[in-house]
């Protein structure tokens, strides 16, 4: 059934905790299930995707216990055992390409299946490096299902043409099983969570600038409480910043700047957004985020080094450019095409249907601001997560109500958004 956006309210207020980070539950309990002993995880995610990164683990032979309170123990043995049935990745790409990195390292055969969606993203991406590695993968034409045969790994040099923080830490992972030391360089950063976990677990990884080095290595358990996740946050943000009279308080969200390019693009658009109480949790930097309405967002450029750094935003950073003076022009975002969607096209379909002045282009799209979105209209996911929060946030500021199809997919990274926004609404 179509999701109505409710309207029944005036603005946005309250303090509000986001759940975690799901790029670092993924890491989290897959880099446990690699390590000897214990691990601690508390505030794991329990959305689908890193759900699923849980149920391969344990498909895997690691054994997970979890308690209340999304805290979670890992007990491994260090080894990973053969799975005899498919282990399927569902929608989730984090997993599919963390672990084809570590499973062409392992003395048994896998096959890696996802959904519709997965199953149409790229994935000569990892096959081409892991291939150089000495990995033995059969796929469907570049794409899932991905058959991984035994073998023996060793180290390369290799320059990713593109900045994939999925693409980076397979090859690192694939690197933790191949003799020698594996090099990786990517031409703009991108998060950098695996390699601030690795060396946290032990293992033998130096990043200089765009390149990291990393060999054979044991890894420690992990200890870690997972803190908010800046991307589920990005919402709360856009949100804040253009329903009027709003001013909201989102705690203990991640702030590693490889990630959090989406604060850097709120000031330069002058958004009223404020860092308080930052501090340091397991080598990532945290900080609550304050947030008021700001009528006077201005349009800017947005490319280069900063994408990588804030891909994941950039359809509910469309939605704050249709609410800002003058033009904002999205570039070197081309990317966004082998997401979960081709996002340049929905993100821009989807706005359109609202009455928002938006254009696709190759690699972005351009769009001129201060725009009354009329709304009255039926949008769509397309089964897409992060396209499904903006419509609804979209749907805030509509003249009239407006309605999403395939909502219910928000499971994919953020059950709780609704309640959780609900939760701010005042009058
Ligand atoms: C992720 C990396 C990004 C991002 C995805 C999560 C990760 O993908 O879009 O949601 O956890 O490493 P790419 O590395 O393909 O850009």
């Amino acid at each position: 059934m179509d999701y109505k956006v409710r309207k029944d309210f005036k603005y946005l207020s309250g303090c509000i905790e986001i759940p975690p980070d799901k790029s670092i539950s993924h890491r989290a309990v897959i880099f446990s299930a690699l390590a000897s002993g214990k691990s601690i995880i508390k505030n794991f995610s329990d959305a689908q995707d890193p759900q699923t990164s849980l149920r391969i683990c344990k498909n895997l032979g690691a054994d997970i216990v979890v308690k209340k309170d999304s805290y979670i123990e890992v007990t491994s043995d260090g080894k990973l055992y053969p799975y005899n049935k498919n282990l399927n990745c569902s929608n989730s790409g984090t997993t599919m390409r963390l672990l084809s990195g570590i499973l062409a390292g392992q003395n048994f055969n896998s096959i890696l299946t996802g959904d519709e969606s997965l199953s149409k993203r790229p994935m000569g991406r990892i096959i081409e490096p892991l291939t150089l590695m000495g990995a033995n993968i059969k796929s469907n034409n570049f794409h899932a299902p991905l058959e991984i045969r035994k073998s023996e790994l060793h180290a390369i040099k290799y320059c990713s043409p593109i900045a994939s923080a999925q693409v980076k830490s397979c090859i690192l992972l694939a690197g933790l099983f191949a003799q020698g030391t594996t090099e990786y360089t990517e031409p703009y950063l991108s998060r950098n969570h695996t390699e601030i976990m690795l060396k946290s677990m032990g293992a033998n990884i130096r990043t200089n600038k765009n390149t990291t080095t990393i060999e054979k290595s044991e890894l420690q358990p992990l200890n870690i409480e997972i803190f908010g996740d800046i991307s589920s946050a990005a919402f709360f943000i856009v949100a804040a910043l253009i329903i009027p009279k709003s001013k909201i308080v989102l705690k203990n969200i991640g702030l590693n700047k490889t990630r959090a390019g989406i604060i850097e693009v709120v000031k330069k658009m002058n958004g009223n957004i404020t860092i308080l109480d930052k501090k340091i949790i397991c080598g990532e930097e945290v900080g609550d985020i304050q947030i008021e309405y700001s009528p006077d967002l201005t349009g800017c450029e947005i490319s280069g080094e900063i994408i990588p750094r804030l891909i994941d935003e950039i359809p509910v950073i469309a939605l704050m450019a249709t609410q800002a003076k003058g033009q904002t022009i999205i570039k070197d975002a081309q990317d966004l095409r082998n997401k979960e969607t081709d996002r340049i096209k929905t993100t821009v379909s989807e706005l359109k249907k609202l009455g928002a002045e938006i254009e696709e282009t190759n690699d972005g799209m351009i769009i001129n601001g201060k725009i009354t979105l009329k709304g009255d209209t039926i949008t769509d996911s397309y089964t897409d997560h992060r396209l499904a929060m903006t419509l609804y946030i979209a749907g805030l500021i509509t003249e009239k109500e407006i309605s999403i199809k395939n909502f219910e997919w928000i499971k994919i990274s953020f059950p709780e958004f609704t309640k959780l926004i609900e939760s701010l609404k005042i009058g």
